[in-house]
């Protein structure tokens, strides 16, 4: 009986060699390829479309980009979403790509999963949890993770297979694309005292070549999420392209932070996410306006817990629901405007506006009349009472 395997599929070096690997080492005769398009370069679409087509795979490309904005981008505006200083990119799109095989392999039939993920990274969890969730019975190939393959023992195999290497060979960074963040390792990267090369960055001017005069842009948030851009009402994928522009030309997005990845190991890693750099900010700030004291330190509790089901690919936990409950909720009331200057490699809120805003203009100018100030004295007197009686019984 002919067996089918489900390959996530992305045309590089690893997820290639794959491909003569399950049909000669573990038994599968038809191969089914699996590229998803998050927001990938139209270029490496098109290269993976050759490359399955040359190795006989029955390929599928799925453009999921209008329902990676919607779905995965817009809940982590609403979150704020960040794992220790990195606006999560990658790992929302996991998910995704993930579905999108399961989606795949039920259309098929598969008998199996393969990824090209390793056993050192996240990426593996992320896939795994979404793969098993919704097919809890299919088995999972991860031959890089099985067999702890070296790039020059892939290369000489996929030379040995026919397999086009092109650039890989004198690749020297590991990257990763989509609409929301790109992420570069690999090489001297992983040193952290290495600076990051001019050369590894694509998406955002260097600042210092930047324009010497401010952009300043306007932000119109309803229900928690970008709906315009400078007043124009924009659909969400254009808007969050557009902003993308906007900000890389002013080098707003470059992000270098020591990260610690799900198994527990610290690694340092470089990204360039200009969207979410001005795209979050906004909305912070926005929340901040709307919010009381109360909900804002609440909030910032809620999203740490968010970012780090979500850095963990946890996608359809139970508590990732509960947590967006209370996120949806707050999010009915920011709805509003938010001005931002953005000036080589910064970006700074400047203005925001809401009629939900708690704030009232005379309640805190300086010469309020609503205001009698004589009625705090008896507030103060009682401030931090049971500090200052500690201080009279302690030793
Ligand atoms: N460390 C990041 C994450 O887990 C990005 C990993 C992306 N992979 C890459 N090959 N650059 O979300």
């Amino acid at each position: 009986m002919s067996k089918t395997v489900v390959l996530v599929y992305s045309g590089g070096l690893d997820t290639s060699v794959c491909i003569p690997m399950m049909r000669e080492d573990y038994g599968f005769d038809h191969v089914v390829t699996v590229t998803v398009d998050v927001g990938l370069p139209a270029a490496e679409i098109k290269q993976a479309e050759e490359k399955a087509k040359m190795l006989g795979t029955e390929h599928y490309t799925i453009d999921a980009r209008q329902e990676f904005v919607d779905e995965y981008i817009f809940p982590a505006i609403k979150a704020n979403g960040d794992y220790q200083g990195y606006p999560i990119s990658t790992s929302i799109a996991r998910p995704l790509i993930s579905l999108k095989a399961v989606e795949i392999a039920k259309k098929v039939k598969g008998d199996a999963f393969c990824h090209g993920c390793t056993g050192k990274g996240n990426d593996q969890f992320r896939i795994e949890f979404v793969m098993r969730a919704l097919m809890p019975d299919m088995p999972i190939i991860a031959p890089m993770r099985e067999h702890t393959m070296t790039r020059t023992w892939e290369i000489e195999y996929a030379e040995k297979k026919g397999i086009p290497i092109g650039q890989s060979k004198d690749k020297i960074w590991s990257i990763d694309e989509n609409l929301w963040g790109r992420s570069i390792e690999g090489g001297h990267l992983e040193e952290p005292d290495y600076a990051p090369p001019e050369e590894i960055f694509h998406w955002t001017k260097n600042p210092v070549d930047a324009p010497n005069t401010p952009t300043e842009i306007t932000l119109t948030f309803d229900n928690g999420v970008p709906v315009a851009l400078n007043g124009q009402k924009m659909n969400s994928l254009d808007l969050v392209l557009k902003v993308h522009e906007i900000a890389g030309t002013n080098g707003v997005g470059r992000v270098d932070i020591m990260e610690d990845r799900i198994i527990g190991l610290k690694v340092r890693e470089n990204y360039e996410c200009p969207a979410a750099r001005v795209i979050i900010p906004a909305h912070k700030a926005l929340e901040d306006l709307v919010c009381t004291a109360e909900e804002r330190a609440f909030k910032m509790l809620v999203d740490q817990q968010w970012g780090k089901l979500a850095y963990e690919g946890l996608w359809y936990d139970p508590f990732k629901d509960d947590l967006e409950a209370f996120i949806n909720r707050i999010q009915t009331r920011v709805t509003g405007d938010v001005k931002l200057r953005l000036f080589k490699g910064s970006c700074t809120v400047i203005g925001r506006a809401s009629k939900y805003a708690l704030y009232n203009e005379d309640l805190a100018s300086f010469d309020s009349k609503t205001f009698d100030q004589s009625e705090a004295v008896g507030i103060v007197k009682t401030h931090g009472m049971q500090a200052r009686m500690y201080r009279t019984v302690k030793d």
